[in-house]
């Protein structure tokens, strides 16, 4: 029987091409694509509607340049952001939903585009990695979103 051995060959190269489930957010997370999900409130080009959804510009960098600024953007799409806060000179006090579908490789893809593409003015911007999203997640596990709005004016936003 020669087909024995083709078959099981055959078989064998199926297993190895065949399709394979792809995690939800794979590390190579794409933060353009995400972003659409951010811009169904911020706004395509980030800008925002006042008194709504803030503008994910100036103020944005800003905080990407500081250390604790950075874990509050983290921790802003990871647990949600509710309460008072001043962008920019203008009052918001609403409700943004933690992004609990993103893994951390895909937070630091979002907040990497946004910190290249959409807030394009500010202090230069240094880029997330996964390892630093995780670290803010592990230091904010208790964190509410009302506590994260807190954070803002703390870390020096506005
Ligand atoms: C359902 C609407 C909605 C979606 C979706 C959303 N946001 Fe928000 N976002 C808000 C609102 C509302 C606030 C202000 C909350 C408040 O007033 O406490 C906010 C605040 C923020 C802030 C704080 C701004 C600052 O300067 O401190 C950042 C950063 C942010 N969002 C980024 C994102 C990113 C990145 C995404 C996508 C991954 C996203 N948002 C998706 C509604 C949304």
């Amino acid at each position: 029987m020669r087909t024995l051995p083709i078959a099981a060959a055959l078989a064998a190269l199926v297993f190895v091409v065949a399709p394979r489930p792809v995690p939800a957010a794979a590390p190579a997370a794409d933060g353009a694509a995400l972003f659409a999900r951010c811009a169904a409130c911020h706004t395509a080009t980030g800008k925002g509607v006042p008194g709504a959804y803030p503008p994910l510009g100036t103020d944005f960098r800003k905080l990407a340049a500081k250390p604790q600024g950075r874990r509050y953007l983290a921790l802003v799409v990871s647990k949600g952001v509710m309460g008072a806060l001043t962008v920019e000179g203008k009052p918001y006090r609403g409700v943004m939903p933690a992004l609990t579908a993103l893994d951390a490789a895909g937070v630091a893809a979002v907040l990497n585009h946004v910190g290249t593409r959409i807030a394009t003015s500010g202090p230069a911007f240094k880029p997330f990695n996964a390892a630093e999203i995780e670290a803010a997640r592990a230091s904010g596990v208790s964190l509410t979103a009302a506590d994260v709005a807190k954070l803002h004016a703390t870390v020096g936003g506005g």
